[in-house]
């Protein structure tokens, strides 16, 4: 009912509104005053993390695109090599594990059969197991040695939004502790990256406000035969993650590429018209990337792409490369996701519903699919 849907067409938008506040609830209780990750629920002693010598983050999905930018964060801030992988491909590779390698399953359900089989082979050699999940006492958290719950509050919509973002805070939380732990971060470098993060419920607030641009966007785009999404680094899964969003609810075709892949192949499909939505990212900190991305988009302009160009506030120079222009707040790279995945969301959801489809039950799909 319309009251259900807290006055929203659609469970998605409403979900997709509760984004500031579930990532709130993810941080809740997890933050010391000093600003130190604290997971006391998290059943791993400071030892336990200390003898990790690997990490593998395990996902289907939308959540697998979670486990690609956590690979990212984890990397960087802890120096642990870490493989992401997908859940129904894991298993089959016998994939080398034992008792000091971390296996970070993802799943909002946690009853994904794909995740849960590749969890139990994880466990059967000897892996220490822990999941991000949002329901509690699903299966998949049962049968892990721990769990940290993302507390985003029930996901109604099939396709998953505040799912996604308060398991890219939970990632980041674990990335975080596994560094402070290990001691590889100083405290003062953890308290940083915490704050900013406490800071972005008001930052997607203030996105959130601001979407309308979007929403005529998507009236436009509704009839394209195609739409292509570029990303580099943290930006490659947010582009990938645009693109199953689109396939799921518009069913439309839509891929998402490396934007640096391109020329090895997949730019020979533009065409005079074709949508192409490039998320650059920040140009502090990283600007190479910056710079790089801004040449894959020179690229496919120049090919006759119309460009929908995702970039923070503030670059002043990259709208001269857009057909459309989309700003988000300013935030370190890695935590980058948090915010540009968001118009992604709604340009999915707005595709579908000027298409006609039923935004919240896409044909085909189940929320959760408990088959292999
Ligand atoms: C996302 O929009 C999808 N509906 C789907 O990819 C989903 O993320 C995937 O099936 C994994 O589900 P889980 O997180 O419940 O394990």
């Amino acid at each position: 009912s319309a009251a259900e849907k807290g006055g929203y067409d659609y469970f998605m938008l409403k979900e997709i509104a509760e984004q500031p506040q579930a990532i709130a609830d993810t941080l809740l209780g997890r933050l010391s005053e000093r600003g130190e990750i604290v997971l006391d629920e998290v059943r791993l002693t400071d030892q336990d993390l200390r003898d990790v010598d690997k990490v593998f983050v395990i996902a289907c999905g939308t959540s697998y695109h979670a486990g690609m930018v956590a690979k990212y964060a984890i990397e960087h801030w802890t120096r642990l090599p870490c493989e992401v992988e997908l859940a129904s491909e894991f298993r089959y590779r016998d994939p080398i594990l034992d008792r000091s390698t971390l296996v970070i399953v993802i799943s909002q359900s946690g009853e994904t059969m794909d995740t849960l089989m590749a969890l139990r082979h994880a466990k059967e050699q000897k892996a220490r197991v822990l999941a991000i999940c949002n329901t509690n006492g699903s299966t998949i958290p049962r049968e892990s040695d721990a769990v940290l719950y993302t507390h985003g509050g029930p996901e109604i919509a099939v396709a998953s939004t505040k799912a996604f973002l308060t398991q890219l805070v939970a990632c980041y939380l674990i990335g975080l502790h596994l560094a402070q732990v290990r001691g590889v971060m100083y405290a003062d470098e953890v308290a940083a990256v915490v704050s900013r993060l406490q800071r972005t419920p008001d930052d997607l607030r203030e996105l959130l406000a601001d979407m309308e641009d979007v929403r005529a966007l998507a009236r436009e785009l509704k009839a394209a035969p195609t739409i292509l999404f570029i990303g580099r680094h943290v930006g490659f899964p947010v582009a990938l993650e645009g693109a199953l969003k689109l396939k799921e609810l518009a069913y439309m075709h839509a891929e998402g590429f490396a934007a640096g892949e391109l020329k090895h192949g997949p730019i020979s499909l533009i065409d005079d018209g074709t949508p192409v939505v490039c998320v650059v990212p920040s140009p502090a900190g990283r600007g190479v990337l910056r710079d790089k991305v801004v040449s894959n988009i020179q690229e496919v302009r120049a090919r006759g792409a119309r460009t929908i160009v995702i970039a923070e506030e503030g670059d002043d120079t990259v709208g001269a490369y857009a057909d459309h222009l989309i700003t988000v707040p300013r935030t370190p790279t890695l935590l980058a996701p948090l915010m540009t995945t968001v118009p992604l969301q709604i340009l999915a959801c707005e595709i579908a519903a000027a298409r006609g489809h039923d935004v919240d039950q896409p044909r085909n799909l189940a929320k959760s699919v408990t088959v292999e």
